[in-house]
């Protein structure tokens, strides 16, 4: 394997149109954060770049949906996700944005750079325009019927509602979402990068020399090589975004999947203006991308050509792409609120980051989507963190506490039993490493996990509080070797979970840590003086899970609602027929169930006109008619009467349907007299 002198890793910079959430965190920063940690440990020059994407055009259409700037709009966000990587420990050494003058000058060049030296070709297209509003119109701009299943609100690059992938021309009875207007097609002139000229040394460098990306990434790099790779436009019509730095370019700008890998240079620039250029350039530095799946094309196909193209920076030597997370086995959605946003989180859970770190890392989606349920989350905790790691990190510490006064006790003779554990224990540093190495997670957590499981079992077994009376001698090597696994733990879970680490570095009384103590078993000598112990973590009760799942359940309600789809209007009525529907105001005397009838409920109301009795299907709707009794509702007066099992029902009262289908009676908003008409 080839040998290099440092490691640029950089994270997906998230669009700043939304907060972040668990998602985000599981697929890239937490294993991001995880890798950098590591390779920090290890004494390794590492550097971590990330920021905030704030061109493209969903930036443009919240702006103009709130009535602010887009700048307002990518403030807000950038503040707010930037606080959130601050508060899970993700160790960036940089997080800036695109929209930093820096980001603007470097991306502009990069641009200039490419356009002299003929990297691009330029091509004149016809557009859709919006004549009212006198500008092009984005993909995400134009909504019509959609030409496969002929849903309306099809957007100009997709279909939701079938979920094809679409052009804007193929969309029936397009119509601008700014002006609603119909948009008519006019010719524009933009800069493509020819992937296609890339082609032959892409496949080659992918398929040929990087067989050991992750399956899931390969894989879909041989795809879209296999299908044969098409130029792509590098420069939009849009009035937010880089100019395009080129004569006769007014109104375009660089397309935000452009700028935005340009950001992991500019922002390494701004952190070291004087020496950045051998973290992008020196081909002894390896570069690592974290991202989703969703941009792998960009990450592996791309963006190494625009490099490629520029000719001095290096290529990415792995991109660990994860697949998806889904919450409670939905897809995780912004515009939805289907989602755990970590700034919510926090105020729900203070102090509990490493909990959600180790969750989204056992249930990382590595190789294939995956699902985050409150259930699971509760579990680990409470099976997992609290009864394995903390209690027994928890019980070494206050036997020590309680015996020795907190200070290390000496070693005396090993038993069998002593050995054996030690055994086990002395492959945890090379178990860890081999997965860390290949970007396995899941399989390192669980690693660093089993030695907390050695020590449980240790401690367990061997009872030192039981002998604590007829052999100290014994207790001490039982304290001893407990606490020099302790030590191991902090370090060996310090990328996972690097507050609890701390917490346990201060309860240990331990300067630092240093990767290559791990599997050593003389971290702590005996006399050492131990700080003072507390929990780990605690116990996360049922309650507390049961308030976010009510909380999820709430929003697929409110989503119901909203994604209610209304009938189509009905013919045209004129007034007379209007006024032919005697619909009145009643008030509801008695309810009853009919018996034998599960649908029907029996209404006596007082109608103002000497009472009146109504039959009514909605028995599945009310279970306790009796409720009902005291209300006012509104019925068809003039609805002939007919006879149901045995009753005469004199007319009709009016409900709607909610989410659930449960008919819902419809009354007046205040009280007004009984036998009054509504019109
Ligand atoms: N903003 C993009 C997303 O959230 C990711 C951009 S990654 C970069 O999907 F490389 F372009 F920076
Ligand atoms: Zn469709």
């Amino acid at each position: 394997m080839k040998q290099f002198k440092r490691t640029t890793v950089t994270s997906a910079l998230p669009y700043a149109n939304g907060p972040v959430h668990i998602g985000h965190l599981a697929g890239v920063y937490v294993p991001a954060d995880i890798y950098v940690r590591y390779l920090r440990l290890k004494g390794e020059d590492v550097l971590f770049i990330g920021g905030s994407d704030e061109h493209g055009v969903p930036i443009t259409i919240k702006a103009r949906k709130e009535g602010v700037t887009p700048q307002d709009i990518v403030d807000r966000y950038h503040n707010i996700i930037k606080k959130s990587f601050e508060e899970f420990g993700i160790s960036f050494d940089v997080y800036s944005r695109t929209t930093s003058a820096i980001h603007h000058q470097f991306a502009s060049d990069f641009f200039r750079k490419l356009y002299d030296k003929g990297e691009f070709v330029e091509k004149t297209s016809e557009q859709y325009y919006d004549e009212e509003a006198g500008q092009f119109l984005a993909d995400r701009y134009i909504t019509g019927e959609c030409p496969h299943c002929h849903a309306e609100g099809a957007y100009g690059d997709q279909c939701e509602k079938c979920g094809t992938s679409l052009s804007p021309l193929d969309l029936i009875n397009p119509k601008s979402t700014i002006t609603g207007s119909k948009p008519v097609l006019r010719k524009t002139k933009h800069w493509y990068l020819p992937l296609d000229k890339h082609e032959e040394w892409l496949r080659k460098w992918i398929l040929e020399d990087h067989k050991e990306w992750k399956t899931n990434v390969y894989g879909q790099c041989k795809s879209w090589l296999d299908m044969g790779l098409q130029p792509r436009a590098v420069s939009r019509d849009l009035d937010w975004g880089i100019p395009v730095p080129v004569e006769g370019a007014e109104g375009k700008v660089l397309y935000v999947w452009f700028d935005a890998p340009i950001g992991y240079i500019s922002n390494t620039k701004e952190l070291l203006p004087d020496s950045w250029e051998k973290w992008w350039k020196d081909p002894e530095t390896r570069l690592v991308h974290f991202i989703g799946k969703d941009n792998i094309v960009f990450h592996c196909i791309v963006f190494p050509a625009m490099l490629k193209a520029e000719g001095s920076y290096i290529l990415p030597d792995n991109v660990p792409a994860n697949e998806f997370l889904n919450l409670e086995g939905d897809k995780i959605s912004t515009s939805r609120n289907w989602a755990v946003w970590l700034h919510e989180y926090l105020e729900d859970f203070p102090g509990k980051q490493d909990v959600l770190r180790y969750v989204l890392t056992a249930n990382a989606p590595e190789t294939k989507d995956n699902d985050f349920t409150w259930k699971d989350f509760q579990a680990r905790n409470n099976n997992e963190l609290v009864a394995v790691y903390g209690n027994f990190v928890n019980r070494a510490l206050v036997l020590t506490q309680k015996y020795f006064g907190g200070k290390v006790p000496a070693c005396g003779e090993l038993t069998a039993y002593d050995r054996e554990t030690l055994r086990e224990f002395a492959d945890v540093k090379a178990d860890v490493e081999r997965y860390l190495d290949v970007f396995r997670f899941r399989d390192a957590q669980k690693e660093a996990m089993n030695l907390a499981r050695i020590g449980n079992k240790y401690l367990a077994d061997t009872e030192p509080w039981k002998i604590a009376k007829t052999d100290m001698e014994r207790v001490a090597t039982i304290l001893h070797l407990s606490l020099q696994i302790v030590a191991n733990l902090a370090i060996a879970f310090e990328p996972f979970l690097p507050f609890s680490s701390e917490k346990l570095r201060t309860m240990l009384n331990m300067p630092g840590f240093r990767w290559n103590d791990l599997g050593k078993i003389d971290l702590l000598s005996a006399g050492h003086q131990l700080g003072t112990p507390a929990l780990l973590f605690d116990k996360i009760d049922d309650s507390a899970v049961e308030a976010q799942v009510q909380k999820l359940l709430a929003t697929k309600k409110a989503n119901e609602i909203r994604s209610y789809k209304p009938s189509a209007v009905k013919a045209d009525v004129t007034f007379d027929d209007f006024c032919k529907m005697d619909i009145r105001v009643a008030t509801v005397l008695e309810c009853t169930k009919v018996p034998k009838a599960d649908k029907l409920l029996q209404f006596r109301l007082d109608d103002g006109m000497g009472g009146r009795t109504i039959l009514s299907g909605i028995a599945q709707s009310y279970p306790h008619p009796e409720e009902l009794v005291g209300m006012q509702v509104l019925y068809v007066a003039n609805f002939p009467t007919r006879r149901l099992k045995g009753i005469d029902s004199e007319g009709m009262i009016l409900s709607a349907e909610d989410a659930d289908g449960r008919l819902v009676l419809v009354q007046p908003s205040r009280p007004v007299s009984n036998g009054v008409n509504v019109g």
